[in-house]
Protein backbone atom coordinates (compact mmCIF):
# COMPACT_ATOMS: atom_id res chain seq x y z
CA UNK A 1 0.00 0.00 0.00
CA UNK A 2 1.54 3.28 -0.89
CA UNK A 3 2.01 5.50 2.56
CA UNK A 4 1.30 8.96 2.52
CA UNK A 5 3.77 11.01 4.12
CA UNK A 6 3.24 13.82 6.93
CA UNK A 7 4.48 16.14 4.36
CA UNK A 8 1.58 15.20 2.90
CA UNK A 9 -1.31 15.78 5.13
CA UNK A 10 -1.82 20.07 5.87
CA UNK A 11 -2.74 21.67 9.02
CA UNK A 12 -6.11 23.55 8.36
CA UNK A 13 -6.42 26.55 9.96
CA UNK A 14 -10.19 27.50 11.37
CA UNK A 15 -11.22 31.08 11.66
CA UNK A 16 -11.74 31.43 14.60
CA UNK A 17 -8.62 32.90 16.59
CA UNK A 18 -7.54 31.63 20.40
CA UNK A 19 -8.72 35.40 21.32
CA UNK A 20 -12.19 34.99 19.79
CA UNK A 21 -12.10 32.23 21.91
CA UNK A 22 -10.77 33.91 24.97
CA UNK A 23 -13.38 36.58 24.34
CA UNK A 24 -16.44 34.02 24.60
CA UNK A 25 -15.66 32.01 27.45
CA UNK A 26 -13.48 35.01 29.52
CA UNK A 27 -11.07 32.51 30.13
CA UNK A 28 -7.62 31.37 28.75
CA UNK A 29 -8.31 27.46 27.58
CA UNK A 30 -5.64 25.00 29.11
CA UNK A 31 -4.45 22.35 30.88
CA UNK A 32 -3.95 21.28 34.60
CA UNK A 33 -2.35 18.15 34.55
CA UNK A 34 -2.37 16.06 38.50
CA UNK A 35 -0.18 13.30 38.58
CA UNK A 36 0.69 10.98 41.68
CA UNK A 37 0.02 8.01 43.39
CA UNK A 38 -3.23 5.80 43.09
CA UNK A 39 -4.59 6.88 45.90
CA UNK A 40 -3.07 9.81 46.15
CA UNK A 41 -6.04 12.00 46.26
CA UNK A 42 -5.57 13.40 42.57
CA UNK A 43 -9.40 13.03 41.55
CA UNK A 44 -10.55 14.32 44.60
CA UNK A 45 -8.46 17.63 44.07
CA UNK A 46 -9.45 17.78 40.64
CA UNK A 47 -13.09 17.66 40.99
CA UNK A 48 -13.52 19.90 44.04
CA UNK A 49 -11.33 22.61 41.89
CA UNK A 50 -13.85 21.45 38.43
CA UNK A 51 -17.16 22.28 40.99
CA UNK A 52 -15.07 25.67 41.90
CA UNK A 53 -14.30 26.59 38.61
CA UNK A 54 -17.76 25.95 37.20
CA UNK A 55 -19.42 27.83 40.72
CA UNK A 56 -17.33 31.11 39.69
CA UNK A 57 -18.70 30.79 35.65
CA UNK A 58 -15.94 29.39 34.07
CA UNK A 59 -15.74 26.01 31.36
CA UNK A 60 -13.83 23.28 33.06
CA UNK A 61 -13.89 19.50 32.77
CA UNK A 62 -12.27 16.62 34.30
CA UNK A 63 -10.32 14.10 32.11
CA UNK A 64 -10.31 11.22 35.09
CA UNK A 65 -8.06 7.59 34.13
CA UNK A 66 -10.67 5.82 35.83
CA UNK A 67 -13.61 7.13 33.73
CA UNK A 68 -11.22 7.56 30.35
CA UNK A 69 -9.88 3.85 30.96
CA UNK A 70 -14.00 2.45 30.77
CA UNK A 71 -13.85 4.17 27.36
CA UNK A 72 -11.24 6.33 24.69
CA UNK A 73 -8.86 4.04 26.63
CA UNK A 74 -10.85 0.95 27.88
CA UNK A 75 -9.22 -2.72 28.17
CA UNK A 76 -9.21 -5.25 25.35
CA UNK A 77 -12.33 -6.88 28.08
CA UNK A 78 -13.95 -3.80 28.59
CA UNK A 79 -13.91 -3.14 25.06
CA UNK A 80 -15.60 -6.36 23.99
CA UNK A 81 -18.19 -6.37 27.46
CA UNK A 82 -19.45 -3.11 26.37
CA UNK A 83 -18.55 -1.67 22.70
CA UNK A 84 -19.31 -5.12 21.27
CA UNK A 85 -15.48 -5.32 19.49
CA UNK A 86 -14.60 -8.38 18.06
CA UNK A 87 -11.51 -10.10 19.88
CA UNK A 88 -8.99 -8.98 17.62
CA UNK A 89 -9.28 -5.36 17.37
CA UNK A 90 -10.38 -5.06 21.11
CA UNK A 91 -6.66 -6.56 21.66
CA UNK A 92 -5.63 -4.20 19.17
CA UNK A 93 -6.91 -0.99 20.47
CA UNK A 94 -7.44 -1.84 24.28
CA UNK A 95 -4.81 -0.96 26.95
CA UNK A 96 -3.93 -2.28 30.19
CA UNK A 97 -1.05 -1.39 32.41
CA UNK A 98 2.33 -2.13 30.68
CA UNK A 99 4.81 0.22 30.57
CA UNK A 100 4.24 -0.03 27.12
CA UNK A 101 0.36 0.67 27.17
CA UNK A 102 0.40 3.42 29.98
CA UNK A 103 3.22 5.32 27.53
CA UNK A 104 -0.06 5.11 25.08
CA UNK A 105 -2.77 5.88 27.33
CA UNK A 106 -0.86 9.59 28.16
CA UNK A 107 -0.15 10.14 24.90
CA UNK A 108 -4.12 9.71 23.67
CA UNK A 109 -4.90 11.30 26.53
CA UNK A 110 -2.22 14.76 26.09
CA UNK A 111 -3.73 14.82 22.38
CA UNK A 112 -7.21 15.21 23.81
CA UNK A 113 -6.48 17.68 26.34
CA UNK A 114 -4.47 19.85 23.72
CA UNK A 115 -7.53 19.54 22.03
CA UNK A 116 -9.90 20.31 24.74
CA UNK A 117 -7.36 22.94 26.36
CA UNK A 118 -7.30 24.54 22.65
CA UNK A 119 -10.61 24.79 22.23
CA UNK A 120 -10.79 27.09 25.71
CA UNK A 121 -11.77 24.77 27.98
CA UNK A 122 -9.99 24.39 31.91
CA UNK A 123 -9.10 20.84 31.32
CA UNK A 124 -7.83 19.31 34.49
CA UNK A 125 -6.65 15.50 33.91
CA UNK A 126 -6.28 12.84 36.88
CA UNK A 127 -3.75 10.12 35.59
CA UNK A 128 -0.90 8.65 37.82
CA UNK A 129 1.18 9.01 34.73
CA UNK A 130 4.40 7.53 36.11
CA UNK A 131 6.76 7.93 33.68
CA UNK A 132 8.45 11.92 33.24
CA UNK A 133 9.21 11.47 29.68
CA UNK A 134 5.33 11.17 28.52
CA UNK A 135 4.57 13.98 30.93
CA UNK A 136 6.92 16.30 29.28
CA UNK A 137 5.97 14.87 25.74
CA UNK A 138 2.31 16.25 26.64
CA UNK A 139 3.57 19.61 28.28
CA UNK A 140 5.42 19.90 24.85
CA UNK A 141 2.73 19.29 22.64
CA UNK A 142 1.30 22.20 24.36
CA UNK A 143 3.65 24.94 24.83
CA UNK A 144 5.12 23.94 21.11
CA UNK A 145 1.39 23.96 19.74
CA UNK A 146 0.89 25.30 16.18
CA UNK A 147 0.33 28.62 16.65
CA UNK A 148 0.10 28.95 20.28
CA UNK A 149 1.39 27.93 23.26
CA UNK A 150 -1.33 26.18 25.22
CA UNK A 151 -0.86 26.70 29.30
CA UNK A 152 0.29 23.34 30.90
CA UNK A 153 0.37 23.56 34.58
CA UNK A 154 2.00 20.41 36.21
CA UNK A 155 0.34 19.59 39.68
CA UNK A 156 2.07 17.15 41.35
CA UNK A 157 0.18 15.29 44.19
CA UNK A 158 2.89 13.84 46.51
CA UNK A 159 0.90 12.31 49.46
CA UNK A 160 3.76 10.06 50.82
CA UNK A 161 3.04 6.24 49.67
CA UNK A 162 2.23 5.31 53.21
CA UNK A 163 -0.86 7.62 53.56
CA UNK A 164 -1.90 6.26 49.81
CA UNK A 165 -1.12 2.85 51.01
CA UNK A 166 -2.93 3.60 54.30
CA UNK A 167 -6.12 4.75 52.41
CA UNK A 168 -6.25 1.95 49.64
CA UNK A 169 -9.94 3.15 48.60
CA UNK A 170 -9.85 0.31 45.73
CA UNK A 171 -7.68 -2.73 47.75
CA UNK A 172 -4.74 -2.67 45.17
CA UNK A 173 -1.92 -1.88 47.48
CA UNK A 174 -2.72 -4.91 48.89
CA UNK A 175 -3.27 -6.68 46.47
CA UNK A 176 -0.25 -5.63 44.87
CA UNK A 177 1.88 -6.56 48.20
CA UNK A 178 0.23 -9.94 48.08
CA UNK A 179 1.27 -10.39 44.50
CA UNK A 180 5.07 -9.62 45.39
CA UNK A 181 4.96 -11.77 48.22
CA UNK A 182 3.50 -14.40 45.81
CA UNK A 183 6.05 -13.97 43.60
CA UNK A 184 3.67 -12.55 40.79
CA UNK A 185 4.08 -9.00 39.73
CA UNK A 186 1.49 -6.95 39.29
CA UNK A 187 3.41 -3.78 37.82
CA UNK A 188 1.65 -1.48 40.32
CA UNK A 189 3.03 2.10 40.56
CA UNK A 190 5.04 2.24 43.37
CA UNK A 191 5.12 -1.37 44.72
CA UNK A 192 6.52 -3.46 41.83
CA UNK A 193 6.43 0.08 39.00
CA UNK A 194 8.57 3.04 39.03
CA UNK A 195 6.73 6.64 39.78
CA UNK A 196 8.60 9.17 38.73
CA UNK A 197 8.29 12.53 40.36
CA UNK A 198 8.00 15.71 38.24
CA UNK A 199 11.48 17.66 38.77
CA UNK A 200 9.73 21.23 38.00
CA UNK A 201 6.04 21.10 38.65
CA UNK A 202 4.39 24.14 38.51
CA UNK A 203 2.72 22.88 41.92
CA UNK A 204 2.52 20.63 44.59
CA UNK A 205 -0.05 19.42 46.87
CA UNK A 206 0.47 17.04 50.02
CA UNK A 207 -3.14 15.56 50.14
CA UNK A 208 -1.75 14.04 53.90
CA UNK A 209 -1.63 17.22 55.32
CA UNK A 210 -3.56 19.62 53.71
CA UNK A 211 -7.47 19.36 53.45
CA UNK A 212 -8.60 19.40 49.38
CA UNK A 213 -10.56 23.11 49.68
CA UNK A 214 -6.86 24.33 50.48
CA UNK A 215 -6.08 22.16 47.68
CA UNK A 216 -8.43 23.89 45.11
CA UNK A 217 -7.67 27.07 45.99
CA UNK A 218 -3.54 26.81 45.68
CA UNK A 219 -5.01 25.75 42.21
CA UNK A 220 -7.66 28.47 41.51
CA UNK A 221 -5.11 31.48 43.21
CA UNK A 222 -2.45 30.50 40.57
CA UNK A 223 -4.90 30.49 37.38
CA UNK A 224 -6.15 33.80 39.03
CA UNK A 225 -2.65 34.79 39.56
CA UNK A 226 -1.33 33.83 35.50
CA UNK A 227 -4.58 35.75 34.21
CA UNK A 228 -5.93 32.79 32.71
CA UNK A 229 -9.63 33.52 34.84
CA UNK A 230 -10.70 36.36 36.02
S1 LIG B 1 -1.51 5.40 34.23
O1 LIG B 1 -0.36 4.80 34.92
O2 LIG B 1 -1.69 4.84 32.89
O3 LIG B 1 -1.45 6.88 34.21
P1 LIG B 1 -4.23 5.62 35.14
O4 LIG B 1 -4.22 6.89 35.88
O5 LIG B 1 -4.84 5.60 33.77
O6 LIG B 1 -2.73 4.99 35.13
O7 LIG B 1 -5.00 4.53 36.01
C1 LIG B 1 -4.58 4.32 37.30
C2 LIG B 1 -5.69 3.69 38.14
O8 LIG B 1 -5.87 2.34 37.72
C3 LIG B 1 -5.18 3.65 39.56
O9 LIG B 1 -5.78 4.71 40.31
C4 LIG B 1 -5.60 2.31 40.06
O10 LIG B 1 -6.86 2.42 40.65
C5 LIG B 1 -5.81 1.46 38.82
N1 LIG B 1 -4.72 0.48 38.56
C6 LIG B 1 -4.95 -0.79 38.15
N2 LIG B 1 -3.80 -1.43 37.94
C7 LIG B 1 -2.80 -0.56 38.21
C8 LIG B 1 -1.38 -0.63 38.19
N3 LIG B 1 -0.75 -1.74 37.84
N4 LIG B 1 -0.65 0.46 38.53
C9 LIG B 1 -1.30 1.61 38.89
N5 LIG B 1 -2.63 1.75 38.93
C10 LIG B 1 -3.39 0.67 38.58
Amino acid sequence: MSEITAAQIYHHAGHVTPADRRALLKQTGATLWFTGLSGSGKSTLAVALEQALIARGHAAYVLDGDNVRFGLNASPKILMETRGYAEEPAKRFGLGFSAADRVENIRRIGEVTRLFADAGLLTLTSFVSPYRKDRDAVRALHTQNKGYAIPFIEVYVNTPIECCEQRDPKGLYKQAREAVVAGKAMGFTGVDDPYEPPLAPELTFDASKHPVEEGAALVLNYLIAKGLVG
